[in-house]
């Protein structure tokens, strides 16, 4: 009761939207896990792709083999980024009709930023085409093809934050009142090593990607570099791989470390950690990979990739356990509130004079009902006056709801103040302590 109370004050999420929803919750949930990976695989192969061919485009200034090595990879960029597009509609559907008021609220928080993401990609995938096509045009002047290439790679490293303040934002409904737009919300914990955990994550997955399209028999690798053999990319593919997947055991202990406590439960921690001990398993044979020969390398791609995949799934669904636990006690808020709401629905169709009464409570009746014959504004009366409550509450509503409800002594040469426990219901107390704070 008292934790309802508690999050009915601080979160101002109110009611939900009375709708029912088109298929089962746990389906739904099924399908968002599931389509958010597979567009977030895509996005990591562009997102990753984008920053590998930059890298080997910049050594390719001095290099043909390298250059053209960055000419293979942006050929597959802009594909993987039609597919990443696509794929990024059904997630982005199914958190809508979960997590309406949730995500909108997150949106709108981020508001700018949010809808900038449009015209910056836009713009982006227009000059990685650019660049694309450029291949020989340039090739005379090839600093200038590489800083073409800089502006998406800047704009693709900038997108990731935004959705990931807002997707974090939307955790913390009781941050919501205090967030200043994106920049702000940006500073909350946990958005920046997620970051780099998802950097991290791409740049592994687009490295084994980048290995098996290279190794391909119709790739016809040794008509295409004169330089470097097969062997040699497909090692530094693989050793970037396994350096990133090392990294990953660093970055994913400061990601569940900084995690806002409240989402932590032992099912998200569980599912996590059994994650990432499997994860072991495709690092030891990438090891294995980089350490073989050329005749052999290559044999144990598909058990990494079969593994890794395992990997993703479980650290996906870590994430939407971590995320229902976040939201849970305020889903529950809102489902009351939804509930109060309906009924009132209902009472008012069979009596509709009664709702106009209903409708007319408001923090400041209340308060000048039950407060104001010993409470001004600013002069004190029986009691201090309401800028002395507004000092020592305006950070802490839940302290003021408490005091009300029972007040203890503090100040000499003043009578006791009667308490109105029983008296308020959660939404009468609500109002009053909005109308004492802010007024209205
Ligand atoms: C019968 C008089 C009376 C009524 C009615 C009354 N109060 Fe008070 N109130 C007092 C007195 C006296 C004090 C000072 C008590 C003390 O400091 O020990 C006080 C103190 C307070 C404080 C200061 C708490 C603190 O931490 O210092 C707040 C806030 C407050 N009242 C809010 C309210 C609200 C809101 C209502 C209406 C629901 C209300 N009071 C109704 C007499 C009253």
């Amino acid at each position: 009761m008292l934790l309802q109370t508690y999050i009915f004050l601080q979160t101002n999420i109110g009611k939900d939207i009375p709708l029912p929803l088109p298929i089962p919750e746990w389906l739904l949930v099924v399908l968002l896990i599931v389509s958010f990976l597979v567009h977030i695989l895509f996005i990591n192969l562009m997102f990753g792709g984008t920053l590998l061919c930059l890298f080997f485009e910049a050594l390719g200034i001095k290099n043909d083999d390298y250059r053209r090595l960055s000419q293979e990879i942006s050929s597959t960029i802009t594909v993987n980024k039609s597919l990443a597009i696509v794929m990024g509609v059904a997630p982005l559907l199914i958190i809508n009709t979960l997590y309406t008021k949730f995500f909108y609220s997150a949106n709108a928080l981020t508001g700018l930023v949010w809808i900038m993401v449009i015209p910056l990609v836009t713009i982006a995938l227009l000059v990685l085409y650019l660049h694309k096509y450029t291949y020989d045009k340039l090739a005379n002047n090839r600093p200038l093809h590489v800083a073409l290439l800089t502006l998406p790679t800047a704009v693709f490293l900038f997108i990731p934050l935004v959705f990931l303040t807002n997707i974090n934002l939307m955790l913390f409904p009781d941050r919501w009142s205090v967030v200043g737009g994106f920049l702000d919300a940006l500073s909350l914990p946990n958005v920046f090593p997620r970051y780099f955990h998802f950097i991290n994550a791409s740049l592994t997955v687009t490295s084994l990607f980048l290995f098996y399209w290279i190794s391909r028999k119709d790739f016809n690798f040794s008509e295409k570099f004169k330089e470097y053999s097969l062997y040699d990319f497909q090692k530094r593919f693989y050793s970037i791989a396994f350096a990133c997947s090392i990294a990953q055991f660093l970055f994913g202990p400061i990601v569940i470390f900084t995690l806002p406590s409240q989402g932590l439960g032992m099912d998200m921690l569980f599912t996590i950690l059994s994650g990432a001990t499997i994860a072991f398993v495709p690092t030891y044979y990438l090891w294995k990979e980089i350490t073989s020969s050329a005749e052999q390398i290559g044999r144990y791609f598909n058990r990494i990739a079969v593994l890794l995949g395992i990997v993703v799934v479980f650290m996906g669904t870590g994430r939407h356990l971590y995320r229902a636990n976040a939201l849970s006690p305020h889903r529950l808020a809102m489902q009351k509130n939804t509930e109060e709401y309906m009924k009132q629905v209902e009472e008012a169709k069979k009596n509709p004079a009664k709702t106009e009464v209903l409708a007319e409570v408001s923090g400041k009746s209340i308060f000048d009902t039950k407060c104001s014959v010993c409470h001004a504004k600013d002069k004190k009366l029986v009691g201090p006056p309401v800028t002395e409550m507004i000092e020592i509450y305006k950070t802490n509503p839940q302290g003021l709801a408490e005091w009300i409800k029972k007040p203890g002594k503090k100040r000499e040469g003043y009578p006791q103040m009667p308490g109105f426990e029983g008296q308020l219901n959660d939404k009468d107390l609500y109002l009053l302590v909005k109308y004492v704070l802010e007024g209205k």
